[in-house]
């Protein structure tokens, strides 16, 4: 059997529910950006499927820039204290910032990474998310724009990980609870 399948209990959003939903969003993008400049900001690693798909559905010109950070501390909640492990190579002073995410949980990445990137003097900043927890928010954060709103439900695939595995899967699924009760 295939190894990637065993391990999954149910489809929870399909490739074609999310290919349809990026391109609602990127006509939204297109409409709200028009005339203006954008550089989307990938959060490393889990954006990187909703950046390279989100950008081939955009019919206009973007810049792309990519962060990596990590929260503080060694306990299992994040404490919203976040470290950057690679910064932007843009400077985004004046220019207007879409924030790209796999999925916000807590929100208390984002909600520290829109204060960071405002701190720096962007003309807006944004943020385009495919999945979003709302009962799992810690911290209110405006969202422009969310492809799906999820159950608080450990979720992998199309960038999400559990122990860095099952990233690669083109659609969002839910794991059999043999992959991490064991
Ligand atoms: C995950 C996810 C978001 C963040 C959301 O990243 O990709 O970036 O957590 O959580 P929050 O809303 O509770 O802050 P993770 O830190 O697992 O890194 P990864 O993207 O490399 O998997
Ligand atoms: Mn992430
Ligand atoms: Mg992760």
């Amino acid at each position: 059997a295939n190894q990637l399948g065993d391990d999954l209990k149910t489809v929870l959003i399909s490739e074609r529910e999310i290919s349809d939903k990026l391109d609602e969003m990127a006509r939204q993008i297109e409409r709200d950006y028009e005339g203006r400049e954008l550089l989307l900001v990938g959060v490393l690693k889990g954006a990187v499927m909703v950046m390279a798909d989100l950008s081939r559905h955009l019919n206009r010109h973007v810049a792309m820039d990519w962060m990596a950070v990590s929260s503080y501390g060694s306990g299992t909640k994040s404490s919203g204290v976040v470290r950057i492990l690679k910064d932007l190579d843009a400077d985004v002073q004046g220019r207007d910032v879409l924030i790209v995410e796999d999925i916000i949980d807590s929100g208390l990445t984002l909600s520290w990474l829109l204060a960071n990137l405002r701190s720096r003097g962007a003309r807006s900043v944004e943020i385009a998310t495919m999945l979003r927890k709302p009962d799992a928010a810690k911290v209110h954060i405006d969202v422009k724009y969310v492809g799906f709103d999820i159950p608080n439900e450990f979720v992998v695939g199309y960038g999400l990980d559990y122990a860095e595995r099952y990233r690669n899967l083109p659609f969002v699924g839910l794991l059999n609870p043999h992959v991490y009760e064991k």
